[in-house]
């Protein structure tokens, strides 16, 4: 079992987007996930056809089912109360570990957690860092997503202490080729560590397919990329 959160504290990004279609090209191959949305937001609940559910049916971990090998437990309109009761709590950084996942029902079934967050450092999120293998860093091909990447990698490095096995990896996402970005961006991010040089594709598709409740992955060159996360996540 592994567990992968993806995260940047800039909306917008593709967080959500990259999620939902990991776990349809993770579920092509076989592999059972679990989809846990710590966003207020409830956009990948939404996404996956699933009404938000209140503070207590989330703490009790009622999943609900996708297909056969996505399930998912959906986020909560009041995560404001949860996150004042865990930040109140002594090990505060440790709820969703030591409360949460012993909880989720036949949780060595799945080969994957994956974890969609809001954009913050909110403490559901630091609990998320606390728990993963990786944080799937999605960023955007422009210079703000990348002038944003030292402060998400600053507050994994912190984690790291107390989570020694968190590693994370930058995933380029809704890229547009152009030349500007070659000569501009390339040569940055080719010097930052751990970026992985995987570029999901913009597509109008990623767009028109959320409201049908539908992945995207049957793009060839769309599919290509998300093969490659799935290999980085292994
Ligand atoms: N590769 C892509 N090509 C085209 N549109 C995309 C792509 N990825 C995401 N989008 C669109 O961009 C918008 C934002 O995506 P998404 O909701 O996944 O971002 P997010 O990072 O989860 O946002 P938030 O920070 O608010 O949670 C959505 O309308 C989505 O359909
Ligand atoms: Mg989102």
């Amino acid at each position: 079992m592994k567990v992968i959160t993806i995260a940047n504290r800039k909306g917008g990004t593709g967080k959500t987007t990259t999620a939902y279609n990991l776990a349809f090209s993770l579920a092509l191959k076989e592999k059972k996930v679990c989809l846990l949305d710590l966003d207020t937001q409830s956009n990948l609940s939404l996404i996956s056809k699933v009404n938000p559910i209140s503070i207590d049916s989330f703490k009790n971990c009622e999943i609900k089912h996708i297909n056969k090998y996505i399930d998912i437990l959906p986020s909560s309109k009041e995560f404001n109360i949860l996150e004042n009761e865990i930040n109140n709590m002594i090990d505060r950084n440790l709820y969703l570990k030591n409360d949460l996942l012993p909880k989720i029902k036949n949780f060595n079934d799945y080969d994957y957690l994956l974890i969609d967050t809001s954009p913050s450092f909110n403490i559901l999120n630091i609990n998320a860092f606390c728990i993963s293998d990786i944080v799937l860093i999605i960023i955007n091909s422009d210079f703000f997503s990348v002038s944003g990447l030292n402060e998400i990698i600053n507050v994994i490095k912190q984690v790291q202490e107390i989570n020694h096995k968190l590693d994370y990896k930058i995933v380029l996402n809704n890229f547009v080729k152009n030349r500007k970005y070659f000569e501009s961006l390339n040569p940055i991010l080719d010097n930052i560590k751990n970026y992985t040089d995987i570029r999901i594709p913009s597509r109008q598709a990623f767009i028109d397919n959320s409201s049908l409740y539908k992945a995207t992955i049957d793009i060839d060159d769309v599919a290509t990329q998300f093969d490659k996360i799935c290999e980085v996540i292994l």
